[in-house]
């Protein structure tokens, strides 16, 4: 592992490299402890650099073998070698030169899961950012591209299958049992994105006929006897393609693309060019292992990936700084096509719903940063909700300024202009620019500055006048390394309603530049007048969250239950019941803290109500609705000295009185949301089980007995009934024998099955109150749990963690010592996953003093640790800064 050395990266010394890299020639010997790397790099020099310069590589924990320069071995004093770095003097001036680098690592022993190692008795690689300089030495930098050819060498038996980028150019056998095959990218790639897999699995395959006609052949590698559950992923892999197509005229650009499902996996999935690695949760997929929650990831994460081959691959990042430019982009193109496969209100309600919980808490605390930053100590803790999800609400908000039309005709540029490219933000807002001919200046400030703008509205009605006028103020945040801020250029989509439901149109507007209904703030604060309104209207702010931003808007209960009954946007419908029933789950804290009595609104019960039984409405919008905002969103939103057992035991009060309220609601909703016939996860079924199971979870709430969840878990013929109904039993009935024998049942069935036991794993961890955390020490001594594997890790530690307020906040502290174990323990091993499981303890300054001190000594025991991770110390300096 490397320790921290204390070094920070900074954009403004970004300079191009001094040699240029023509061709990259990789020989693969695999051997589970000892595999042979042998590089062959054509380098020549830049133009205009000083012809005595070195050429200095990048390496991590290698051991150089051999180095030839020309295929003449290179004596001693022409090169220095470390295990980060490889220097090489005395090079030619001015000629084309070949390096040959030979290196031995142990992919057994690499337990970081960067650059090659094993899973599960599989070969595979994982390089980005900065993971091919644990493989070879190399300018293991994003703006150096070459083609690649890959020779793989490995034994036969174990490893029939030997996969790299690109096109396979042929095998053949190597004697002693082992073969070879050859794979050729055309394509100029930086180094991130190299992959190799090696090993016996099983294929589940299709074809794919791009709309110029090329047949491309789709391959998805999963464990043997698994092939059926990648189905699903081989069908969003088509739509996906098909989507891209239609939607921004993009075709794939080799004769093969392949997917492989690996069970050890730091994040999520990753682009290499033309065969993806996935976290093998992101692949497979039948009624009786996955959810409905889950077959949503999976289509859009193979979505994601596969989008990555133009925004990201075709076209790269010239620094890590910009890695916005890939991951907020493609996000973004994610969310559009979900949004068109699916319902597109409710996507942006689930997309939303995570942006609040999981990037405004990081935006508005220690860890915040720009969306393109401009500094870093460790590139690994920049794949944040803020450059992903923040990135992409940026992007989105450029297609909200332009228009659908114009987004299109500047995202076609950006691919004429820049395709081969490594590229910055500057020159992809400047696509934009050029097709609108809208000055983006002051919109980029969304890049640069950091934190959640605060706007603040307030508005009068002239009924002499007919005229509405609306002041809008905007506050931007102080946020770490950032403290004066400039204005941002803000498109606020807005709309007027009349009492009777109606919009009303005004006949003019001045204080603004209104588009469609696109408002656009640019001062510090705006006066705006919309002339010729007939009746008080009720205002719409920020329909569809065009904007993400912090609203202070106060609005009667009534005029928020006009819009969650009429406005034609149903996100602002979704918004508006979430407005209403927010001050009384604040109020609900303050309340149960003090040991008062709780009370709730019947305004907002009623508004909730009348949506969950409104018919025209979609089942997925209404169980939304239903799922009120979580224990760590009230959190936030009361903003500190936070008590989590107030938090939760106010919500539960709450909910008990809407579970009562809506009984016979709920009763019939849980009978009439049957879904018929054999196992469908469309999106519509999908949405039927969901307002099921919102309606299940309000009934247990005024249940005295686990019978009716009881009953449910044993008539489940699907995991997102049956994860579902163990939810409620285990979290709401925790110490019957229901939930107990509800428990034993469901890890007897799916003992084999890994991802499954996860779900048993997490549903534990989440259990409320200050006995989880022993449950959780017991969970971690079972033989079924491996310390090793980031899956488990996650759904048990990373859990309780992030989603278990009063669990893993016990008063006592003794969740906070327990996970300053746990990092410290799994940073040997594994220092991204600890330092993504640590900014768990992001938002510890928001608890109550004794919390907030048991919190603070937990930190600084890891603080003062000796050995720490860059990563690790990078997150654990910043949180307690
Ligand atoms: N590029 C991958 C994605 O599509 C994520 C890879 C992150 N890797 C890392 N080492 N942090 O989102
Ligand atoms: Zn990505």
């Amino acid at each position: 592992m490397r320790t921290d050395t204390g070094q920070i990266v900074h954009l403004a010394d970004y300079r191009p490299t001094d040699f240029v890299l023509e061709r990259v020639d990789l020989t693969f010997d695999l051997h589970p402890t000892e595999t042979k790397v042998e590089a062959r790099l054509i380098f020549h020099r830049s133009e205009g650099i000083d012809p005595k310069a070195p050429l200095v590589l990048d390496g991590d924990e290698l051991v150089l073998s051999g180095l030839l320069l020309d295929q003449t071995e290179l004596p001693a004093e022409h090169y220095t070698a470390t295990p980060d770095s490889l220097t090489v003097k005395d090079l030619p001036e001015s000629a084309p030169f070949e390096l040959t680098i030979t290196t031995v690592i142990n992919p057994e022993a690499n337990t970081q899961l960067m650059g090659l190692y094993r899973t599960s008795g599989v070969y595979c690689t994982q390089c980005e950012a900065e993971g091919f300089r644990r493989i070879t030495y190399f300018p293991d930098r994003p703006d150096v591209l070459a083609p690649y050819t890959v020779n793989i060498i490995a034994d036969k038996a174990a490893n029939p299958l030997l996969l790299s980028n690109g096109n396979f150019l042929g095998g053949a056998g190597y004697g002693e049992g082992k073969h070879f095959a050859a794979w050729f990218d055309p394509h100029p790639k930086p180094s991130y994105l190299f992959a190799l897999v090696a090993g016996d699995l099983g294929v589940v395959e299709d074809t794919f006929v791009t709309a110029s006609g090329r047949e491309i052949a789709l391959k998805i590698y999963v464990e043997h006897g698994k092939e059926p559950r990648a189905t699903y992923a081989m069908d969003a892999l088509k739509r996906s393609m098909t989507w891209d197509e239609e939607r921004f005229g993009r075709e794939y650009d080799l004769d093969i693309f392949m997917i492989v499902a690996v069970s050890d996996f730091n994040m999520g999935a990753m682009e290499n060019k033309g065969l993806n690695v996935f976290n093998d949760k992101y692949v497979l997929a039948d009624p009786d292992i996955a959810t409905d929650a889950d077959y949503a990831s999976i289509e859009r994460i193979i979505a994601h990936e596969y989008f990555h081959n133009w925004t990201g691959n075709r076209i790269t990042c010239r620094d890590w700084f910009q890695l916005c430019l890939k991951e907020g982009l493609t996000v973004y193109r994610d969310h559009e096509f979900s949004a068109d496969q699916r319902s597109r209100p409710v996507t942006r309600i689930a997309e939303v719903r995570n942006l609040k919980s999981e990037q405004f808490p990081e935006d508005g605390g220690p860890l915040a940063h720009p969306v393109r930053p401009t500094t870093y100590r460790e590139i690994n803790n920049f794949y944040t909700t803020t450059v992903y999800e923040k990135g992409s609400e940026v992007t989105s908000m450029i297609a909200t300024l332009l228009g659908r039309d114009l987004f299109r005709t500047g995202m076609d540029l950006y691919f004429d202009r820049h395709d081969g490219q490594a590229v910055t933000i500057e020159d992809f807002v400047k696509c934009f620019e050029d097709v609108s001919g809208r000055d983006l200046t002051q919109f980029s400030l969304w890049y640069h500055q950091a934190g959640t703008p605060l706007v603040t509205a307030s508005g009068a009605y002239d009924a002499a006048a007919k005229s509405f006028t609306l002041t809008l103020e905007q506050m931007q945040p102080a946020t770490p390394g950032q403290t004066s801020k400039e204005p941002l250029h803000i498109p606020l989509r807005i709309a007027l309603i009349a009492e009777d439901g109606t919009l009303l149109t005004p006949t003019s507007v001045t204080g603004a530049e209104l588009t469609d209904d696109v408002l656009h703030l640019t001062a510090r604060t705006q006066t705006v007048v919309f002339h010729g309104i007939p009746s008080r209207p009720v205002l719409s702010l920020n329909r569809s969250f065009s904007t993400p931003i912090n609203l202070q808007f106060s609005q009667s209960a009534k005029d928020l239950a006009l819009i969650a009954r009429y406005e034609t946007d149903h996100f602002a419908r979704w918004q508006a019941l979430i407005d209403l029933g927010l001050p009384n789950l604040l109020q609900a804290a303050r309340d149960a803290r003090e040991g008062a009595p709780v009370t709730c609104d019947a305004v907002f019960i009623d508004a909730l109500l009348a949506a969950a039984s409104d018919e025209s409405l979609e089942p997925a919008f209404r169980a939304l609705a239903l799922a009120l905002p979580s224990e760590a969103d009230i959190g936030r939103e009361l903003g500190g000295d936070n008590d989590p057992d107030a938090i939760h035991t106010g919500r539960r009060a709450i909910l008990k009185q809407i579970a009562e309220a809506g009984k016979d609601i709920f009763a019939s909703l849980y009978d009439s949301m049957q879904t018929p016939g054999p196992f469908s996860p469309d999106a519509a079924s999908a949405g039927r089980r969901a307002l099921r199971n919102a309606a299940l979870t309000y009934l247990s709430q005024s249940d005295d007995s686990p019978a009716r969840a009881k009953a449910a878990y044993d008539a489940a013929n699907n995991m997102t009934d049956l994860s579902a109904a163990l939810t409620i039993l285990a979290h709401r009935f925790p110490d019957t024998a229901e939930a107990k024998a509800a428990l034993k049942d469901f890890h007897e069935r799916f003992t084999e099955n890994a991802l499954v036991i996860d779900k048993w794993l997490a549903i534990q961890a989440a259990i409320p109150g200050a006995a989880t955390l022993d449950r959780i020490q017991g969970l971690m001594e079972t033989p079924l749990f491996k310390r090793a594997n980031p899956n488990r890790m996650r759904a048990l530690v990373g859990t309780f963690a992030f989603s278990n307020p009063t669990g893993f906040g016990r008063a006592d502290g003794a969740g906070y010592r327990f996970l300053a174990q746990e990092i410290l323990d799994i940073d040997q091993r594994n220092p991204q996953l600890a330092a993504r499981i640590l900014t768990s303890m992001r938002s510890w300054r928001s608890l109550e003093p004794v919390r907030a001190d048991h919190a603070r000594s937990a930190l600084m025991q890891i603080e003062r640790a000796g050995g720490l991770s860059t990563d690790v110390r990078d997150i654990v300096d910043r949180i307690l800064k």
